[in-house]
């Protein structure tokens, strides 16, 4: 965030007085219910290259030879050839380098990495294979990073060697710095010998990931998750829980243990839209269940995975066939116990649960302290089939039997409103869900409460939490997705985010009914792309947060510890029609002994706008201003201006018990006031 002087800051709130005064009554002297503290999260999905190509390390693709082409992603040079009975019985393929039968007849395979690999200058970066010479004896290979592009004499930008002996698989390492910063380097492994070398598993991370770890993360993505201080982590998705069919749903038994022996699976994203094609995107699970508890935990976030209900997509495949295409009611005890052994893996006893045991084995002895699991993404009934309640009912009745513990989370399907969702909303609480899981990718109307249903209904907006039912067996809301996806303007630009930020005024006036909310989706790498907008984008080598990030940033780093009532003229500030597009908020953090209050201005005039303190002593009060705002409502950040639309925080002096200001057109502003 960037800060300015607070003269500059102090002019900005005292001019451009509009014609009509708004007041906010803002009650500090009755601090309301706790925020929880899971309120704004992340939801991760391996989508646009989020996970292989974007948060995971790893720079090569398709590492273990297991695509349905084998050879994608790499250039075979010489002779090469390949094999199937390798160490690892779930990843079996691996390449034979056959001798160099002349000096100049070399043997290669040379990997392009994900749209090139990123190096930077200096930087080392950890090779690592597994090997043998199989007919015994020793032999050498070299590895070098490449610059194909270069018009230099020398291609190389790194090298090492490595001397591989015995019939005996066994993993070699070297480390190789490159000479300069490159996007788009690719990696050739060179057999130099008269011996016969077998390679499987071939891998190249940074040696600077994130927290270190070697199966580890991108060091500038994962850091950029971690700033959002997010309350809670939702993984691994989205539509890859269900999968395109059930044999290709996510697995999460499949993504821990030895990466080596993790299993591909195929990733629905790559074919999903025909205009976005990716045919070499696949899940290597080298992120695995590990990695995501891991990284909640280093994150500060709650973990909250999400299982396979025993239904594959209802997009894609329906209910006609339902017993093909789903599974069978009296089928569903694998994947029952799926969810059991996930809660035990998390937060088991070693000594008493080979999950736990796994969990221990892999370097966390330590429970992860799971709280919440979802079970199901986007299900739903249908008027004369209860295809995902009748399931979902199974699943909770045996998962509550042995972990009581656990809050369960269930949803009310892929939209906001219509059918789907007025019939599962009551059933979620007939059910005794404790949390369900509302989508929304909706346009900017809806965003701020104008989009109307046919009976004339306000849809959306910043009052849609104001009436929901808080009686004590009601389910708390999880907004596990959402984004202002503009009319015609599916980008990050900044109106997407004003917008975003008007409705989550409601979320924080209404923290009694919404537990958590996480917008969506969280990563896209700028070649690989299938859905936007997106927070966070990157190429091979740098990123940028968009708008949206920062505005979840703003509400994550304001979050406070209790509500606050703020309201103009007794209504809660929510862009009623009478309200001039002034969207507020008001909480208090405990912490810290300040107010903090949250007004947008989503017009295209100021609004002049006077804080009404009840229970405030006379006084100025030391002030903390962030203003995020754009002139141009189409701008966006890009990998070449990242920082061209930032929040400016600055000091000011705000009046009790009351105060005026003026809160320019396009604006979200948040105020820190010390007591
Ligand atoms: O976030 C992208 C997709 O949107 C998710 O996979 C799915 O749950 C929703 O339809």
């Amino acid at each position: 965030m960037k800060k300015i002087g607070s003269l500059l800051a102090a002019m900005a709130v005292v001019t451009g007085m509009s014609a009509q005064n708004h007041t906010f009554d803002i009650n500090a002297s009755k601090i309301g219910g706790a925020i929880p503290s899971t309120m704004y999260g992340i939801f991760f999905e391996d989508i646009n290259y989020a996970a292989d190509g974007g948060l995971y390390g790893e720079l090569l693709i398709n590492r273990s030879f297991e695509f349905p082409n084998n050879y994608a992603g790499w250039t075979i040079s010489g002779k090469v050839s390949l094999k199937n009975d390798g160490p690892f019985n779930k990843n079996p393929h691996y390449v034979r380098l056959a001798p160099s039968g002349h000096n100049d007849k070399h043997t290669m395979i040379e990997n392009h990495g994900f749209f090139g690999i990123g190096v930077k200058a200096n930087a080392e970066y950890r090779f690592s294979v597994w090997a043998r010479c199989p007919q015994g004896g020793k032999s050498k290979i070299w590895i070098d990073l490449v610059d194909n592009a270069t018009m230099s004499d020398d291609q190389k930008l790194g090298n090492a060697g490595i001397d591989i002996e015995g019939k005996e698989w066994k993993k070699y390492t070297v480390t190789i710095k490159s000479k300069k910063t490159f996007a788009k380097a690719h990696l050739r492994v060179w057999g130099d010998s008269k011996v016969t070398t077998d390679l499987e598993h071939v891998s190249l991370f940074p040696v600077d990931t994130y927290k270190g770890h070697e199966n580890g993360m991108r060091k500038d993505l994962a850091e950029a998750l971690e700033q959002l201080k997010p309350g809670v982590f939702r993984f691994p998705g989205g539509c890859i829980v269900e999968g395109t069919d059930l044999a290709t749903r996510y697995q999460w038994k499949n993504s821990v243990g030895p990466v080596e022996n993790r299993p591909l699976n195929e990733n629905r994203w790559h074919y999903t839209f025909t205009h976005r094609y990716f045919p070499d995107y696949y899940q290597s699970y080298g992120l695995g269940f590990y990695e995501y508890f891991q990284l909640s935990e280093e994150i500060g976030a709650e973990p909250l995975p999400v299982l396979n209900v025993g239904m594959s997509c209802q997009y894609q495949n329906g209910i006609e066939h339902e017993d093909e295409v789903h599974v069978p009611l009296d089928q569903l005890q694998p994947y029952i116990d799926d969810c059991i052994d996930l809660i035990e893996f998390a937060n088991g006893d070693p000594a008493k649960n080979k999950w736990a045991k796994l969990r221990a084995d892999m370097g966390h002895p330590a429970p992860f302290n799971l709280k919440y699991l979802a079970i199901g993404n986007e299900q739903w009934d249908y008027k004369d089939n209860p295809a995902f309640t009748k399931r979902l009912k199974i699943f909770v009745d045996a998962v509550r039997k042995v972990h009581p513990e656990i809050k369960l989370i269930g949803t009310t399907g892929p939209n906001s409103e219509g059918f789907e969702f007025d019939i599962l909303q009551p059933r979620m609480k007939e059910l005794g869900a404790d949390l369900y899981d509302e989508h929304f990718y909706r346009n900017e109307e809806w965003f701020l409460g104008k989009a109307k249903d046919k009976s004339g209904k306000r849809l959306g907006g910043a009052n849609r939490y104001d009436n929901y039912d808080r009686s004590k067996k009601a389910p708390k809301v999880f907004a596990g997705e959402y984004a202002c996806h503009g009319k015609g303007k599916k980008w990050n630009h900044f109106n997407a985010a004003l917008m975003e930020a008007a409705f989550m005024t409601g979320l924080e006036r209404n923290a009694d009914v919404v537990e958590m909310a996480t917008y969506a989706p969280l990563f896209a790498h700028v070649e690989g792309w299938q859905w936007r907008p997106d927070a966070i984008w990157y190429d091979n080598l740098r990123s940028f947060n968009s708008c949206s990030y920062y505005v979840q940033q703003l509400y994550s780093l304001n979050k406070g510890t209790n509500m606050l009532k703020l309201t103009m003229n007794g209504k809660p500030v929510a862009g009623n029609d009478d309200q001039d597009g002034l969207f507020a908020s008001a909480v208090w953090d405990k912490n810290t002994s300040e107010y903090i209050v949250k007004v947008i201005n989503v017009g295209d005039k100021a609004q002049d706008v006077t804080f009404n303190f009840k229970g405030l002593k006379k006084g100025e009060y030391t002030t903390t201003l962030t203003s995020f705002h754009s002139d141009n409502l189409d701008a966006e950040n890009t990998l070449d201006a990242p920082t061209k639309i930032v929040p400016v925080t600055t000091s000011i002096k705000v009046a009790a018990p009351t105060n005026s200001i003026s809160v320019p057109a396009r604006t979200f502003q948040v105020f820190r006031i010390k007591k």
